[in-house]
């Protein structure tokens, strides 16, 4: 049962955050010549997708541009790497802080974004004990530090343009911890952390923040996860293997891509967005459970769910 959109609930009501096209609405955010908005077309207002090559941001960027938004998308390989149509692509590397520097300077230069989903994740598996450290480093840069830096960067245009919405793409594993996903459980929770404290700072101005937690998600996420240790002889390789066949098995059962899309969407466009959205993995359900149940039984639950005791 979805909960009125109030103040108590829902927080303060925001400018609204609108896509535009012909008819642009009035005091949105536009557009300056420079290089990065080379392409830009006047009046739009303008979104930053990171991860855009494929999967959620694939989605996002797609609903965003139909929603009217000129949507800059994101990828390793910059203009050559696939992506919708009429999507600009820029190079972003979140594991190295230059390429992180320069596209938020970019994308500024052209003017305050409207709306900024950091999505561009790294999803990483493995026993603890054998997560290698530059592992377990990278995945931190890439899913944690690399979205904050670039969110950080963006904020004072965005503050100064008094409206936008910030959409930090999480995951259900951020409140429900998974053996042999530590790694990639504790960036999930950390960005949680990060963007609810980050709510409460940047309301005022006309920023919502807004953490959406897809549960399995059918992007194919499966085949470029990066899996360590668990090898021949390892004391945790029959529980790790048995956690990540269930793991893969869920996400190929899982919800599209665009229903994701739908809900960050729908956080876009609400006066007064939700902190927190998971989505997926029966979250109407799973979420309200969880948070009743004692923190002993929503572990071994998700234990059960992937195949361990
Ligand atoms: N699918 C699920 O079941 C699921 C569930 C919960 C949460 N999520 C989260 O949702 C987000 C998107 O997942 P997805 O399923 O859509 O994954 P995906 O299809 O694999 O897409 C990941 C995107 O992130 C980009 N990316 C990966 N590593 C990067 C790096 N080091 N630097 C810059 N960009 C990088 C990829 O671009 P390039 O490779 O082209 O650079 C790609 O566009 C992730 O944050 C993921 O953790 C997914």
């Amino acid at each position: 049962m979805a909960l009125p959109r109030t103040s108590f609930t829902h927080g303060p009501k925001l400018p609204a955050v609108v896509g535009g096209g012909a008819g642009a609405q009035a005091g949105a955010p536009t557009t300056t010549g420079n290089a990065a908005a080379a392409t830009s077309a006047p009046g739009k207002p303008r979104a930053l997708v990171t991860g855009a090559s494929s999967g959620i941001g694939w989605a996002c960027a797609e609903a965003l541009r139909d929603a009217g938004f000129e949507v800059i998308g994101t990828s390793r390989k910059g203009a050559g790497a696939a992506h919708p149509d009429g999507i600009e692509m820029v190079a972003l590397d979140m594991g190295d802080p230059a390429s992180i520097a320069e596209v938020a300077e970019s994308v500024v230069a052209g003017g305050a974004p409207a709306v900024v989903v950091a999505n561009a994740g790294e999803s990483q598996s493995g026993p603890f004990e054998e997560l290698p450290a530059d592992a377990l480093n990278r995945v931190f840069q890439v899913n944690v530090l690399g979205q904050v830096d670039l969110v950080q960067r963006l904020l004072p245009s965005m503050r100064a343009a008094g409206r936008g919405r910030v959409i930090l793409v999480g995951s259900m594993l951020g409140g429900l911890p998974l053996p042999h996903r530590s790694s990639y459980v504790a960036t999930k929770a950390a960005l949680r952390g990060f963007g609810l404290s980050l709510r409460g700072e940047v309301s005022r101005f006309g920023i919502g923040v807004t953490v959406v937690e897809p549960g399995s998600i059918n992007t194919g996420i499966s085949t470029r996860r990066t899996k360590y240790g668990a090898a021949e002889g390892s004391p945790y390789r029959d529980d790790a293997l048995t956690m990540v066949s269930n793991l893969d098995a869920n996400e190929a059962k899982g919800i599209s891509a665009e229903d994701i899309a739908e809900t960050v969407m729908e956080e876009v466009a609400a006066e007064r967005p939700l902190p927190l959205v998971a989505r997926g993995s029966r979250a109407g359900l799973v979420v309200p459970l969880t948070r009743a149940l004692p923190t002993e039984a929503t572990l071994a639950l998700m234990r059960r769910v992937h195949g361990l005791k």
